[in-house]
């Protein structure tokens, strides 16, 4: 089949990548050209594990091909994938503005007909008003079906949650567009959800506003386990083993980021308030994700017994998790913003990134971060820092207090290095 995907980001060109290696001809659009002139270089914008080795395979074997020519590649092909980003509003709604420019530029091509796949993650009703828009602009109902199809990945697996997805969602009035678009899945074992289009599209947000829930309730519940001395490891895979719960999604941490849970939690808030309904739970759990750096902060200050501008605290980690470049609502980052705003000297290293942040200086390895550092926090769940040599950090350290923000260490190991360890809800 032949497939023209508008977005080059985490989603638009991982899919690209994998439904070029199943043997589609794949066009990958962008407006940005820097982009896409980057990636007919064979340069990948973005870090994604196994993305660079797939596009190079399929553009030399001429299945994936780059354009910046959005309406002129629309015009060649009758499967459109929209893959911009839905990012928030000022007032936390999810701002349409890429996705209506998208359908502004499509309306221009539709001479034949054209299935349009809504793979950007859009509020409830957004399939709907984009069928008025086209309709709106003169463009005849015969000529186009639109089908939503949200996507799941997670950056860091992104090939293989593509490969591997619980489910594909297919949400749509027409069966036979529909039909189309499971089809470019052929060669993925997955149960298919056949729904209507406002279902497909809650399917999204309701799965992750859950995960989000999930996470704010465990990171709640450590902080019980802080306060009565118990594990939250243990707490949490007792509780995982019930198999109403599930075991995912419940690993206590500085709170969750990253470019989906944050935003779409936001915009279904949104969405249900425009129809003047209050999703009081998912306020909560927006607000104790974003009291989480701040309770974390407190464990720090309890630590050392102060937190002024004499502390020196080295963190590592500034990516929203492990395996990705991708800074976006990133909980790292607002907890350097909050040490940096204590007036803390903040010395921060992240294996992939660097970003300029008022009072955080970079250090070009963990071991340069932790020197002379009296608090250390590992705020990302890089390999590199689960696995680091806590001998040699300890010698760099003037303090003794090591923070894990993610859980993700090992305790005794920390301690045998002569180091204090601090988790969330862990002795
Ligand atoms: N990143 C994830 O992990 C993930 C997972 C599931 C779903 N989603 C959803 O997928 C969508 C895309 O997310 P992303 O992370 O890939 O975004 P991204 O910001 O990485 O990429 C979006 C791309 O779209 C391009 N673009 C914007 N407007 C355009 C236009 N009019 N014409 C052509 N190109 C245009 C941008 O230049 C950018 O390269 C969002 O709705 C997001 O919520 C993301």
């Amino acid at each position: 089949m032949r497939i023209c995907i508008i977005g080059a980001g985490y989603v638009g060109l991982t899919t690209a990548a994998v439904l070029s290696d199943l043997g589609h001809k794949v066009r990958c659009v962008d407006r940005d050209e820097t982009k896409i002139n980057a990636l007919e270089q064979g340069v990948i914008p973005i870090f994604e594990p196994g993305l660079s080795e797939l596009v190079v395979r399929n553009r030399k074997e001429g299945r994936l091909t780059f354009s910046s020519d959005v309406a002129a590649s629309m015009d060649e092909h009758e499967l459109i994938m929209i893959a911009v980003g839905t990012p928030s509003a000022a007032d936390g709604s999810a701002d349409l503005v890429y996705v209506r420019s998208v359908l502004l530029a499509v309306s221009t091509v539709l001479h034949t007909h054209k299935v349009i796949i809504m793979k950007s993650t859009v509020p409830p009703g957004t399939g709907v008003w984009a069928e008025e828009f086209l309709l709106g602009l003169g463009v005849p109902g015969t000529l186009f079906d639109i089908v939503s199809n949200p996507e799941f990945l997670r950056e860091g697996t992104a090939i293989h949650d593509t490969l591997n997805p619980d489910r594909i969602v297919i949400g749509s009035r027409s069966v036979d567009a529909a039909e189309k678009v499971r089809a470019i899945y052929n060669g993925i074992e997955a149960e298919t959800v056949w729904t209507g289009q406002t279902e497909a599209e809650l399917i999204k947000y309701g799965s992750n506003a859950f995960l989000a829930t999930k996470l704010s309730f465990v990171n709640e519940l450590a902080r019980v386990c802080d306060v009565f001395g118990a594990d939250i490891m243990q707490v949490a895979e007792g509780i995982g083993k019930d198999t109403r719960i599930g075991g995912k999604f419940l690993q206590a941490g500085i709170g969750y980021g990253g470019s989906c849970l944050p935003k779409d939690v936001s915009a279904l808030i949104g969405a249900a308030s425009s129809r003047k309904i209050g999703l009081e739970l998912l306020r909560e759990v927006a607000a104790v994700n974003a009291s989480q750096p701040d309770y974390y902060i407190g464990k720090l200050e309890k630590s050392l017994g102060r937190l002024d501008s004499e502390v020196k605290v080295a963190v590592l980690g500034a990516t929203f998790k492990e395996n990705t470049d991708d800074l976006r609502y990133s909980q790292a980052i607002e907890l350097m913003k909050r040490l940096a705003a204590r007036g803390c000297a903040v010395t921060a290293y992240d294996p992939l990134v660097s970003p300029a942040l008022p009072g955080v200086v970079w250090a070009k390895s963990a071991a340069d971060a932790a020197t002379g550092a009296h608090a250390l926090i590992v705020a990302t769940g890089w390999k590199e820092f689960v696995d680091a040599d806590w001998n040699q950090l300890r010698q760099k350290m003037s303090g003794t207090i090591v923070m894990d923000g993610r859980n993700v260490l090992n305790p005794t190991k920390v301690r045998e290095a002569g180091l204090t360890y601090v988790g969330l809800g862990r002795i």
